[in-house]
């Protein structure tokens, strides 16, 4: 048996209940984990209450059943292999590793299966807690900001720069892609997004980026709060328009924009298997182009707690959930 934050209804925080769950075994191709830290995500919340961003409540619920398909969450996590199934070639016992799980989730638990190939070796200059923070901002904010094809110079703007993806698409943008980056975010937290690496930063309870007469080859919207029709304006021609977060009636306007307008747009999700990402990442933080915020952290029993904060909108970067 192992110990799980489990949650049998979906609804508030609260829900989250430890309890006692039988410990899974590897199949073939799966490696057993002793997870040392995971983190709690918005996904996380919206998973747990059924809600979603404007207009996908309904969607969302449908998807979801009605009841928790699968009651464990935690889709990043960070911990040792403990064992292996016997088709496992690329990890052995004893490694520590980091992986994301998808939709499955499963890893605010004390142990958790995995195909390998949602497994990699964790960066050897990061803990537990620096690794699990990485994963799913990271993963987000590359598969985008690799869609648009970024070349050296060129002017991205990141919507949300403060936040678990935005965080890191300003590191990976200016550190590994060689952009131009301005970051978007409210007034305590401009300091912080210029350390990350933002050439500029702009405050929008004070400016409104589409309306300052500066366009951008690229604009990554991870807030999903900026009406369509405003941002396109401030998105050169050939530019690309990534959204890692929408509401239903940006849907329609965005479907205009790149069936009549022929604009360049990303609103897709990550895939599963993201051995080879997380290889990418680990190499990135090894050589000291990104590193991982966290803001909290907060033991796994204490997992609800660490939901309330998220659900503020406001955390720095990560919350994560040492197990
Ligand atoms: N498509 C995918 O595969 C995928 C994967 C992961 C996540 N996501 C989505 O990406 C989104 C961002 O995730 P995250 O982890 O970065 O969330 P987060 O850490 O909560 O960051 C969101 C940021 O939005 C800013 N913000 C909040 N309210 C705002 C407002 N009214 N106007 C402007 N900015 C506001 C906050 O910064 P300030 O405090 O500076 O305002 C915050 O840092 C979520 O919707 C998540 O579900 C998508």
């Amino acid at each position: 048996m192992m110990k799980a934050m489990v949650y049998e209804n979906y609804g508030p925080p609260e829900v989250l209940q430890l309890k006692k769950v039988e410990k899974p075994t590897p199949g073939e191709n799966e490696v057993l984990i002793k997870i040392r830290a995971t983190s709690a995500t918005l996904y996380d919340c919206w998973v747990r209450s059924a809600t979603a961003p404007p207009g996908f409540s309904l969607i969302m619920r449908l998807a979801s059943g009605v009841k928790p398909k699968y009651p464990i969450l935690g889709t990043d996590l960070a911990g040792d292999v403990e064992a292996v199934g016997e088709n496992v070639t690329r990890l052995k016992s004893g490694d520590r590793v980091f992986g994301f799980t998808g939709e499955g989730m499963g890893a605010y638990a004390e142990y958790i299966c995995l195909p390998q190939e949602e497994v990699a070796l964790k960066p050897v200059n990061a803990s537990y807690e620096e690794a699990t923070a990485v994963i799913q901002g990271a993963l987000t904010a590359w598969h985008f900001l690799r869609k648009a094809n970024i070349q050296r110079g060129q002017k991205v703007l990141i919507f949300g720069a403060s936040g678990g993806v935005g965080g890191y698409a300003v590191q990976l943008a200016k550190h590994h892609l060689g952009a131009e980056v301005t970051g978007v975010c409210s007034t305590s937290k401009l300091e912080y997004v210029r350390s990350l690496g933002a050439d500029k930063v702009i405050d929008y309870t004070q400016e409104d980026f589409t309306r300052n007469g500066e366009v951008y080859d690229v604009i990554f919207d991870t807030v999903g709060k900026t009406p369509v029709s405003r941002t396109r304006r401030s998105i050169k021609k050939d530019g690309w328009y990534l959204l890692a977060t929408f509401s239903l009636p940006m849907v329609i306007q965005l479907m205009w924009l790149w069936k009549v307008r022929k604009q360049n747009i990303e609103m897709g999700t990550l895939s599963e298997d993201n051995a080879e990402e997380l290889t990418f990442l680990k190499e990135l933080i090894e050589a000291g182009v990104i590193k991982s915020t966290i803001d909290k952290t907060y033991p796994l029993q204490e997992a609800a707690e660490a939901h309330r904060y998220v659900e503020t909108g406001q955390k720095m970067g990560n919350v994560v959930i040492t197990v």
